[in-house]
Protein backbone atom coordinates (compact mmCIF):
# COMPACT_ATOMS: atom_id res chain seq x y z
CA UNK A 1 0.00 0.00 0.00
CA UNK A 2 0.84 3.53 -0.87
CA UNK A 3 2.17 5.05 1.78
CA UNK A 4 0.40 8.14 1.47
CA UNK A 5 -2.73 5.69 1.16
CA UNK A 6 -1.45 3.83 4.59
CA UNK A 7 -1.67 7.37 6.47
CA UNK A 8 -5.18 8.13 5.55
CA UNK A 9 -6.42 5.03 6.66
CA UNK A 10 -5.06 5.24 10.03
CA UNK A 11 -5.85 8.74 10.31
CA UNK A 12 -9.41 7.55 9.52
CA UNK A 13 -9.44 4.67 12.04
CA UNK A 14 -7.99 7.21 14.54
CA UNK A 15 -10.98 9.72 14.68
CA UNK A 16 -13.27 6.57 14.00
CA UNK A 17 -12.03 5.79 17.00
CA UNK A 18 -12.28 9.09 19.11
CA UNK A 19 -15.39 9.88 18.54
CA UNK A 20 -16.26 6.53 19.86
CA UNK A 21 -14.33 7.40 23.07
CA UNK A 22 -16.07 10.54 23.05
CA UNK A 23 -19.52 9.35 22.74
CA UNK A 24 -21.59 10.98 25.25
CA UNK A 25 -25.00 10.03 27.14
CA UNK A 26 -28.21 12.03 26.19
CA UNK A 27 -28.18 13.75 29.16
CA UNK A 28 -25.07 15.69 28.62
CA UNK A 29 -26.29 16.30 24.85
CA UNK A 30 -29.30 18.08 26.65
CA UNK A 31 -27.31 20.10 28.72
CA UNK A 32 -25.27 21.15 25.75
CA UNK A 33 -28.06 22.07 23.80
CA UNK A 34 -29.46 24.29 26.76
CA UNK A 35 -26.02 25.94 26.99
CA UNK A 36 -25.73 26.67 23.07
CA UNK A 37 -29.37 27.98 23.10
CA UNK A 38 -27.96 32.01 23.86
CA UNK A 39 -24.81 32.23 26.62
CA UNK A 40 -25.14 34.21 29.88
CA UNK A 41 -23.49 37.84 30.40
CA UNK A 42 -21.70 39.04 32.67
CA UNK A 43 -22.77 42.89 33.17
CA UNK A 44 -25.94 44.10 31.53
CA UNK A 45 -29.48 43.60 30.94
CA UNK A 46 -31.74 40.65 29.67
CA UNK A 47 -35.25 41.39 28.52
CA UNK A 48 -36.55 38.22 29.02
CA UNK A 49 -40.21 36.26 28.24
CA UNK A 50 -41.11 38.49 25.12
CA UNK A 51 -43.61 37.40 22.30
CA UNK A 52 -41.95 36.09 19.31
CA UNK A 53 -43.53 38.40 17.33
CA UNK A 54 -42.05 41.14 19.40
CA UNK A 55 -38.69 40.09 19.43
CA UNK A 56 -36.84 42.63 16.78
CA UNK A 57 -39.66 45.46 18.42
CA UNK A 58 -37.36 45.45 21.43
CA UNK A 59 -34.51 45.34 19.99
CA UNK A 60 -35.65 48.17 17.71
CA UNK A 61 -36.37 49.72 20.91
CA UNK A 62 -33.15 49.82 22.33
CA UNK A 63 -31.51 51.01 19.12
CA UNK A 64 -29.26 47.84 19.29
CA UNK A 65 -27.70 48.36 15.52
CA UNK A 66 -25.24 50.69 17.27
CA UNK A 67 -24.32 49.01 20.95
CA UNK A 68 -20.92 48.42 20.97
CA UNK A 69 -21.60 45.50 23.86
CA UNK A 70 -22.40 42.17 23.17
CA UNK A 71 -25.86 41.50 21.83
CA UNK A 72 -27.61 38.13 21.58
CA UNK A 73 -31.07 38.19 20.18
CA UNK A 74 -33.28 34.59 20.06
CA UNK A 75 -36.88 33.71 19.04
CA UNK A 76 -39.49 30.98 19.19
CA UNK A 77 -37.66 29.53 22.16
CA UNK A 78 -39.48 27.15 24.34
CA UNK A 79 -40.23 28.79 27.40
CA UNK A 80 -42.92 27.35 30.18
CA UNK A 81 -45.12 30.89 30.64
CA UNK A 82 -45.66 31.97 27.40
CA UNK A 83 -45.74 29.27 24.38
CA UNK A 84 -42.48 30.44 22.50
CA UNK A 85 -40.66 33.16 23.34
CA UNK A 86 -37.67 35.77 22.42
CA UNK A 87 -34.72 36.79 24.56
CA UNK A 88 -32.94 40.17 24.08
CA UNK A 89 -29.57 39.99 25.91
CA UNK A 90 -27.25 43.02 26.19
CA UNK A 91 -24.04 43.30 27.67
CA UNK A 92 -23.14 46.92 29.23
CA UNK A 93 -26.51 48.43 28.94
CA UNK A 94 -28.57 49.48 31.65
CA UNK A 95 -32.25 50.22 30.70
CA UNK A 96 -34.03 54.10 30.81
CA UNK A 97 -37.46 53.94 32.44
CA UNK A 98 -38.59 55.39 28.78
CA UNK A 99 -37.24 52.24 27.41
CA UNK A 100 -39.00 49.53 30.08
CA UNK A 101 -42.19 51.64 29.03
CA UNK A 102 -41.78 50.98 25.02
CA UNK A 103 -41.09 47.32 25.59
CA UNK A 104 -44.03 47.05 27.57
CA UNK A 105 -45.80 48.12 24.88
CA UNK A 106 -44.55 45.79 22.43
CA UNK A 107 -43.78 42.81 24.97
CA UNK A 108 -46.56 43.58 28.20
CA UNK A 109 -45.29 40.17 30.14
CA UNK A 110 -41.82 40.87 29.36
CA UNK A 111 -39.18 40.28 32.22
CA UNK A 112 -36.08 43.09 32.65
CA UNK A 113 -33.21 41.26 34.15
CA UNK A 114 -30.75 43.14 35.69
CA UNK A 115 -27.44 41.44 35.59
CA UNK A 116 -24.26 41.97 37.73
CA UNK A 117 -21.14 40.04 38.02
CA UNK A 118 -23.39 36.85 36.01
CA UNK A 119 -26.10 37.79 38.81
CA UNK A 120 -29.15 38.38 38.24
CA UNK A 121 -29.52 41.72 40.83
CA UNK A 122 -33.25 42.85 39.88
CA UNK A 123 -35.82 41.09 38.15
CA UNK A 124 -38.51 43.52 37.02
CA UNK A 125 -42.15 42.92 35.45
CA UNK A 126 -43.24 45.54 32.79
CA UNK A 127 -46.67 47.37 33.12
CA UNK A 128 -48.41 48.40 30.18
CA UNK A 129 -48.86 52.03 31.32
CA UNK A 130 -52.24 54.28 31.47
CA UNK A 131 -51.12 57.18 29.04
CA UNK A 132 -47.94 56.19 26.04
CA UNK A 133 -46.14 58.86 25.11
CA UNK A 134 -44.57 59.96 21.87
CA UNK A 135 -43.65 55.93 21.44
CA UNK A 136 -46.41 55.02 18.74
CA UNK A 137 -47.09 56.30 15.41
CA UNK A 138 -50.97 57.08 14.91
CA UNK A 139 -52.32 55.00 12.04
CA UNK A 140 -54.58 57.40 10.73
CA UNK A 141 -52.55 59.39 7.68
CA UNK A 142 -54.37 62.44 8.40
CA UNK A 143 -53.62 62.44 12.41
CA UNK A 144 -52.52 65.82 13.17
CA UNK A 145 -49.33 63.97 14.72
CA UNK A 146 -48.73 62.89 11.05
CA UNK A 147 -48.39 66.21 9.82
CA UNK A 148 -47.37 68.36 11.63
CA UNK A 149 -44.29 68.30 14.86
CA UNK A 150 -46.66 67.01 17.29
CA UNK A 151 -45.60 64.34 19.36
CA UNK A 152 -47.98 61.08 19.68
CA UNK A 153 -49.77 60.46 22.81
CA UNK A 154 -52.21 57.56 23.28
CA UNK A 155 -54.88 56.79 25.73
CA UNK A 156 -54.69 52.45 26.93
CA UNK A 157 -58.24 51.49 26.73
CA UNK A 158 -57.96 47.65 26.86
CA UNK A 159 -54.51 45.94 28.42
CA UNK A 160 -55.21 42.66 28.16
CA UNK A 161 -55.66 42.54 24.46
CA UNK A 162 -53.71 45.92 24.09
CA UNK A 163 -56.35 48.14 22.86
CA UNK A 164 -55.04 52.39 22.71
CA UNK A 165 -57.06 55.48 21.77
CA UNK A 166 -54.85 58.48 19.86
CA UNK A 167 -55.39 61.84 21.66
CA UNK A 168 -55.88 64.06 18.54
CA UNK A 169 -57.74 61.99 16.56
CA UNK A 170 -59.26 59.46 18.46
CA UNK A 171 -58.02 56.07 16.45
CA UNK A 172 -57.98 53.31 18.38
CA UNK A 173 -55.73 50.58 17.25
CA UNK A 174 -54.93 47.45 18.41
CA UNK A 175 -51.54 45.01 18.75
CA UNK A 176 -50.81 44.38 15.21
CA UNK A 177 -51.38 48.08 14.11
CA UNK A 178 -48.43 49.39 16.72
CA UNK A 179 -45.69 50.86 15.06
CA UNK A 180 -42.90 52.46 16.82
CA UNK A 181 -41.82 56.22 16.78
N1 LIG B 1 -29.15 35.42 32.43
C1 LIG B 1 -28.06 35.75 31.62
N2 LIG B 1 -26.84 35.96 32.17
C2 LIG B 1 -26.65 35.83 33.49
C3 LIG B 1 -27.73 35.51 34.33
C4 LIG B 1 -28.98 35.29 33.76
O1 LIG B 1 -28.21 35.86 30.41
N3 LIG B 1 -25.44 36.05 33.97
C5 LIG B 1 -30.46 35.26 31.83
C6 LIG B 1 -31.03 33.86 31.94
O2 LIG B 1 -30.62 33.09 30.82
C7 LIG B 1 -32.52 34.09 31.92
C8 LIG B 1 -32.67 35.48 32.52
O3 LIG B 1 -31.39 36.07 32.50
O4 LIG B 1 -32.99 34.15 30.57
C9 LIG B 1 -33.18 35.44 33.93
O5 LIG B 1 -32.34 34.63 34.70
P1 LIG B 1 -32.92 33.77 35.92
O6 LIG B 1 -33.72 34.67 36.81
O7 LIG B 1 -31.79 33.03 36.52
O8 LIG B 1 -33.84 32.74 35.12
P2 LIG B 1 -35.32 32.24 35.45
O9 LIG B 1 -35.41 31.86 36.89
O10 LIG B 1 -35.67 31.21 34.44
O11 LIG B 1 -36.15 33.56 35.19
P3 LIG B 1 -37.75 33.74 35.22
O12 LIG B 1 -38.20 33.32 36.57
O13 LIG B 1 -37.91 35.21 34.96
O14 LIG B 1 -38.28 32.88 34.11
ZN1 LIG C 1 -54.13 60.06 15.70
Amino acid sequence: MARKKQKKLRKSRRSKSKIKAKKISNIHKEEIKKELKISAIEEGTVIDHIPTDATFKVAEILSLENHKGIVSIATNLQSKRISKKGIVKVGGKSLTQDEVNKIAIVAPDATVNIIKNYVVKEKIKVKTPDVIDNVVKCSNPVCITNNEQVATKFYVTKKDSLKIKCHYCERTMGKEDIEIV
